[in-house]
């Protein structure tokens, strides 16, 4: 229950999915949490049922005055930020990356890339104002990892994401502030639909995964809650693969 006692915590896509089920592990841990996503109707309602410990703000990653105003806010409301978890992404185009139009490669990587290292870096700029530890988790994904045909775009933006978190690691560790990834395997939410609702693709997933299912967002929330914790104080620069042993199938 105490583990994030003190810590104030940002997640951004907390409206559902992944970054829901991470906003409430970490309050069931004791942390604060300051809740982001675009459309405020289901963010609010996440948020509610959170209590004192949550405060929702509405903000698009890939803009910069949204995503100062998101940090700022945060900072106004618990009076420190901690912890973020950068979680909100989209995925515009699924297919060959051969045909991909810019506009989807554009927005991938607005959001995917420069969301997460806007924000990071505004967090970052205040920890170190604070001459402060923190703790950067980027939710990347397993297609950053291997080859991922139908995906490439995506899987780009993601490894993009572990090449930040391993430099910014290394930029900030001497400052005390850490920086590592998650990468899940394939997690039953909206965003999977288009794998999920695809009976032969999941099963196909489903005999590779040593685990033999799919993920659900609970069963990546406990690693972001461990990496927001002082009991991950030694690890920084890596990627936890959270993936029922898929990428060794
Ligand atoms: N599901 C999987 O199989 C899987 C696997 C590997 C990695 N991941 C990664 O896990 C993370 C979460 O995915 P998910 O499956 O939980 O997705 P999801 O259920 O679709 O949730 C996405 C969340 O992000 C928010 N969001 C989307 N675009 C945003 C933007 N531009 N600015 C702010 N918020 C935004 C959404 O709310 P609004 O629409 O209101 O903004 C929502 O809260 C992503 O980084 C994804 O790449 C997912």
């Amino acid at each position: 229950m105490n583990r994030l006692e003190d810590k104030v915590a940002i997640v951004t896509g907390a409206s559902r999915g992944i970054g829901e089920a991470i906003a409430r592990d970490l309050v069931a841990n004791g942390a604060k949490v300051v809740l982001a996503a675009r459309k405020p109707e289901a963010l609010h309602a996440v948020a509610a049922s959170l209590g004192d410990a949550a405060h929702p703000i509405a903000a698009h990653v890939g803009k910069e005055d949204q995503v100062e105003a998101l940090v700022e806010g945060a900072i106004a409301h618990f009076g420190k930020v901690d912890v973020l978890v950068n979680n909100a992404a989209t995925n515009p185009y699924f297919g060959p990356m051969m045909n991909v139009e810019w506009g989807a490669w554009d927005k991938t990587f607005e959001v995917n890339v420069k969301g997460y290292f806007m924000t990071s870096r505004a967090v970052v700029r205040h920890l170190l104002g604070r001459k402060s530890p923190g703790s950067i988790i980027h939710v990347a994904s397993v297609v950053g990892l291997i080859a991922a045909p139908l995906q490439g775009v995506y899987a780009m933006s993601k490894a993009a994401v572990l090449s930040m978190t391993r430099t910014l690691s290394a930029e900030l560790g001497p400052r005390g502030i850490r920086v590592n990834a998650i990468a899940p395997g394939l997690v039953e939410t909206r965003f999977a639909q288009a794998l999920t609702s695809n009976a032969a693709l999941k099963k196909q997933i489903v005999d590779r995964t040593m685990l033999k299912r799919v993920g659900v967002p609970s069963d990546i929330a406990p690693t972001a809650t461990f990496l927001a914790s002082d009991e991950s104080a030694y690890l920084t620069g890596q990627t936890l693969t959270v993936d029922g042993g898929w990428t060794i199938g």
